[in-house]
């Protein structure tokens, strides 16, 4: 964590305590090693409560879309693994206004914590709909330039589903990884983090963050088998600005 004032980023001498470390050097001539962290890459999830009529109705409105819509558009969805991926006005939908809402109360609260400046709100830019049968997975891939990204699961079973997968967007950390005691392992030495789809969590990262989902392996049959995910982008929409959505 970066420090709280300039005199804490400074090397300090340690005091003369009794410590066994100090006594084995030079107590007067050897500064306190400092590491701190920059740069850092920040995701965020939160386990909603009580989604079982919230994600009902999701899915509910959402077979019904597809129903309409049965091509839907690819992205990073794979089409020929029979993988939907709906149009990305989501958020323009009233059907979904509801959620839409919640989403951006979180996206927001997710923002407040990062210090951003609360006069200008979070805003939906697109969200879109997936639903992946058996074996559908998503390719690696990034959201552009967008400031927040996240989904949201509505159906999946957390053990078979297929997590989602964020890589080090540091290339070459990746090339040169840190040698390490798998027991001494902290999360700084990482080259990649996953996250279960776990019904009801929302999931917040940079829309710069490379990320994939492995292929749902849940073993169930029809619908009941699928993983339903919404996704979405936002950013921080100016003072005074109506809002897109
Ligand atoms: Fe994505």
């Amino acid at each position: 964590m970066a420090s709280d004032s300039i005199q804490d980023t400074n090397p300090t001498i340690p005091n003369s305590s009794k410590s066994t470390e100090i006594e084995e050097t030079s107590p007067s001539t050897k500064p306190k090693l400092m590491i701190e962290s920059y740069f850092p890459t920040l995701i965020a999830f939160q386990d909603w409560l009580d989604v079982i009529s919230l994600n009902t109705y999701l899915k509910e409105q959402i077979y019904a879309w597809k129903a309409k819509d049965l091509e839907g558009i690819e992205r990073s969805n794979v089409r020929s693994m029979g993988a939907w991926h709906s149009k990305t006005d989501m958020n323009q939908r009233p059907e979904f206004a509801e959620f839409t809402e919640r989403v951006t109360l979180t996206v927001q609260e997710y923002f407040n914590q990062l210090g951003y400046d609360p006069s200008w709100k979070a805003s939906c830019d697109s969200m879109w709909a997936n639903i992946s049968p058996k074996y559908a997975y998503n390719r690696s891939h990034n959201h552009g330039s967008t400031l927040c990204s996240g989904v949201y699961y509505v159906q999946s079973d957390p053990g078979h589903s297929g997590r989602i997968n964020f890589t080090d967007p540091r290339e070459q950390a990746v090339i040169l990884p840190t040698y390490t005691k798998e027991a001494l392992q902290r999360s700084h030495t990482w080259s990649n983090v996953y996250y279960d789809p776990i019904p009801g969590r929302i999931i917040l990262f940079p829309g710069w963050l490379r990320h994939d989902v492995a292929p749902n392996l849940y073993n169930g049959t029809g619908k009941e088998a699928d993983r339903i995910s919404i996704s979405f982008n936002f950013y921080q929409c100016p003072p005074d600005t109506v809002r897109n959505y």
